[in-house]
């Protein structure tokens, strides 16, 4: 643990609710119960760490295409977690920003997700973002019409169109891109996870379920990235 070198951005497809909660004989809802658990724990032990960003995939463009009942289920938690555990992380100096196309997403929801990023938009502990209704390609799109938008209108011209335009007007415009990428579970995809953002990130792949994923788990994660030879990333 000594000497380690931290990341400074860590993002986690947090993978694996499902097969947790039926290797407890549980239904899969109480495994989006113990996952967001977790990413609240998670906070803290990222701060504890001194990693500076935490990027999690709570609900992906995909998702809507689970059971009615689950995707009511998955909605109910982050309701509940935008008014009352992260709101409590912003009082606690954590930054919230919620990433993806959030006007598909319920009016109390959009509500609680504005106040929750203009009531800790000044706090300079752990920078947190969650993706919800995210879709990197979704995302890429949604940048490109507004492009289009702004060349037809002629407030910009293609030429300056450039990498720092493109990592500007995307959703993560002022994060800087992951260095470390986890997925838990065991499944190695990315699953259309912040694809330009992660060209130069570090993978790893956790055999345990995201309900499991505890303090212990990220330090091995980390012990791993610092033995990985890393040529690019770490300098930005
Ligand atoms: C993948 O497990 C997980 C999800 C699709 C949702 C992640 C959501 C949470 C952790 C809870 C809510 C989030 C917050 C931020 C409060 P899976 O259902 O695909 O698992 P399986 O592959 O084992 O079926």
């Amino acid at each position: 643990m000594d000497n380690l070198k931290i990341p400074r951005h860590v993002a986690v497809i947090m993978d694996g609710n499902g097969r947790w909660a039926k290797s407890k004989g549980l239904p899969r809802k109480m495994g989006h119960v113990q996952g967001g658990k977790n990413v609240e724990d998670m906070l803290y032990v990222c701060d504890d760490l001194g990693i500076k960003y935490f990027t999690v995939y709570a609900f992906s463009t995909e998702n809507w295409k689970r059971s009615e009942d689950e995707v009511a289920a998955l909605m109910t938690l982050l309701r509940s977690y935008l008014s009352s555990g992260f709101k409590k992380a912003a009082k606690n100096n954590v930054r919230i920003r919620i990433i993806g196309d959030r006007t598909r997403l319920a009016p109390d929801i959009q509500k609680l997700i504005e106040d929750l990023e203009e009531d800790s938009k000044n706090n300079t502990g752990l920078q947190f973002q969650i993706a919800i209704n995210y879709g990197s390609r979704d995302e890429i799109v949604r940048m490109m019409k507004r492009t289009a938008e702004d060349i037809k209108s002629g407030n910009i011209n293609p030429e300056d169109i450039n990498e720092d335009y493109i990592s500007n007007n995307l959703d993560t415009k002022d994060i800087p891109d992951p260095d470390l990428l986890i997925r838990t579970s065991g499944e190695q995809r990315i699953s259309n996870f912040l694809l330009w953002q992660i060209a130069y990130s570090e993978f790893y792949f956790a055999d345990c379920h995201w309900p499991d994923f505890n303090k212990d788990e990220l330090i091995k994660a980390i012990e791993e990235y610092n033995k990985r030879d890393r040529r690019f990333g770490d300098a930005k």
